[in-house]
């Protein structure tokens, strides 16, 4: 196969990399060829890479097709931080163009590491993606994501030109300055977290302009967990199509997977550079295609940070493709499996708060969770943000009795919900933060 830089025509005219119109056994045949090459590559240039795969007696060379990857080691975030910062780099320091570095919430943050070749490709998936979230050449991009060392708004910004778009690079925060560059720009398209996209209708609404007249058409949300709820209240409130993207920092960013806006049926992962399993969490154990469990990445084609069979935590299942059918989809991600709430013996996930409160008509999607610990019992408070038009002063009691109750009848744990005034909640102006744990620690 030619390079998948190349654009092709495709027959309905749209103009496609050619890996995005490849067969499934022409994706196979490129992965396996490409799977050979990264696992020497990590083996022959990353100590921990020798190290492990020594360990486990496995060698590049036993990798014959695409079923011998389950031999190889997984990689978690750990062996990352042990090597803090530069020793995962499979190229000499000097050949690095740009580091990025994920905040984490303890302890070292995790850097990754981008020689100008691993550049072009992440411009080039997330140039695919905004295309396939139905982005053009000549458009506005506004971008919100985070500039510095998160990935998101540096990874947008160069999808964003490498396409051809006119990019705003207004990085998230100043939600007034947002609202009127918006209205004075006119973008085509917005890239945020779906929770500041909530801060911004907000925005929309204190400066008393119609969300529906704007000029965005097409929002590409991600970075955080969301749901199909979500995507209901932000595509009313703003007229517009929203897609779900994406990506980790430890794979390259954002721009591993997107929605296609044609389907909106989950995200197809660009198979010709990222290689996804599912395993089940507690064996390890590869499972089949279209079985829930946790995501697990190898790059194919990155030179600076090749990561091997990565645990991402990340909860979902892999489906056939469709708008793109050489390459599989993941469903939504619900949630992480560290983000998971265990009550009273109960799994929770915050995505499920987020649905139960938007088939309300009181909340907008503002919530916070709080956990504490009331004896020897764990309890949960939801506390949701009425919307302005619905709220009493008072705390909407009725409202609260029944989301206790069908909370208890869909997820099964018994919880308090405390309604709150509008404004009430702290803002996110990138991933929100949902899960309060107020137990007592040990
Ligand atoms: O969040 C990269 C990104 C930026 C993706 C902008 C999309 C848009 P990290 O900060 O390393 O990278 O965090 C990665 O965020 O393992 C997931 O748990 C979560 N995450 C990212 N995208 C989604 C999504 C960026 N669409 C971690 N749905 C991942 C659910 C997501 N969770």
């Amino acid at each position: 196969m030619a390079a998948t830089t190349a654009e092709l025509k495709s027959a309905n005219g749209l103009v496609l990399d050619e890996a995005e119109r490849a067969s499934r056994d022409e994706i196979i045949a490129l992965q396996t060829k490409r799977l050979a090459w990264s696992l020497k590559h990590a083996y022959d240039n990353v100590a921990h890479y020798k190290k492990a795969f020594d360990a486990k007696g496995v060698h590049p060379s036993d990798f014959k097709q695409l079923a011998d990857l389950g031999k190889f080691p997984f990689t978690v975030k750990t062996d990352l931080r042990d090597n803090y910062p530069f020793n995962m780099f499979a190229v000499p320091r000097e050949q690095l163009v740009r580091v990025h570095a994920s905040s984490g919430t303890t302890g070292k943050p995790i850097v990754v590491g981008y020689t100008q070749a691993d550049i072009d490709v992440w411009s080039d998936v997330m140039a695919r993606s905004i295309r396939a979230a139905g982005g053009r050449k000549g458009m506005i991009l506004h971008n919100a994501y985070g500039y510095g060392l998160f990935t998101g708004g540096l990874g947008a910004h160069y999808g964003g030109e490498r396409l051809g778009c006119t990019v705003v690079p207004i990085s998230g925060g100043m939600t007034e300055r947002q609202v009127q560059l918006i209205n004075d720009f006119k973008p085509d398209i917005i890239m945020v977290t779906p929770s500041y996209m909530l801060a911004i209708f907000d925005e929309f609404k204190r400066q008393g302009i119609d969300p529906r007249q704007c000029s965005l058409k097409f929002g590409i949300f991600g970075a955080e967990p969301w749901t199909n709820a979500m995507r209901s209240e932000i595509e009313h409130a703003f007229s517009m199509d929203a897609t779900d993207i994406y990506g980790l920092s430890e794979v390259i960013g954002p721009g591993v997977a997107q929605e296609c806006v044609e389907t909106k049926d989950g995200l197809h992962i660009w198979e010709d550079h990222f290689y996804p399993e599912i395993i089940d969490p507690e064996t390890g154990a590869v499972l089949p295609d279209g079985e829930k469990g946790e995501l697990v990445f190898t790059s194919l084609t990155k030179q600076a940070f090749p990561i091997v069979r990565y645990r991402t935590r990340d909860l979902t299942r892999l489906l056939p493709g469709t708008a793109r059918p050489g390459m599989r989809r993941m469903e939504k991600v619900t949630g992480r499996s560290d983000d998971m709430i265990i009550l009273r013996g109960v799994n929770v996930f915050p995505t499920q708060i987020e649905e139960v409160l938007l088939a309300t008509d009181w909340c907008g999607g503002h919530f916070q969770i709080e956990l504490t610990r009331e004896g020897r019992m764990d309890e949960m408070t939801v506390l949701a943000e009425a919307r302005p038009e619905s709220w009493d002063g008072a705390g909407l009691v009725a409202h609260a009795e029944k989301v206790t109750a069908y909370i208890k009848n869909t997820i099964g744990v018994s919880s308090k919900v405390s309604i709150v005034a509008p404004e009430s909640l702290a803002r996110s102006q990138g991933k929100a933060k949902r899960v309060y744990d107020k137990r007592p620690k040990g």
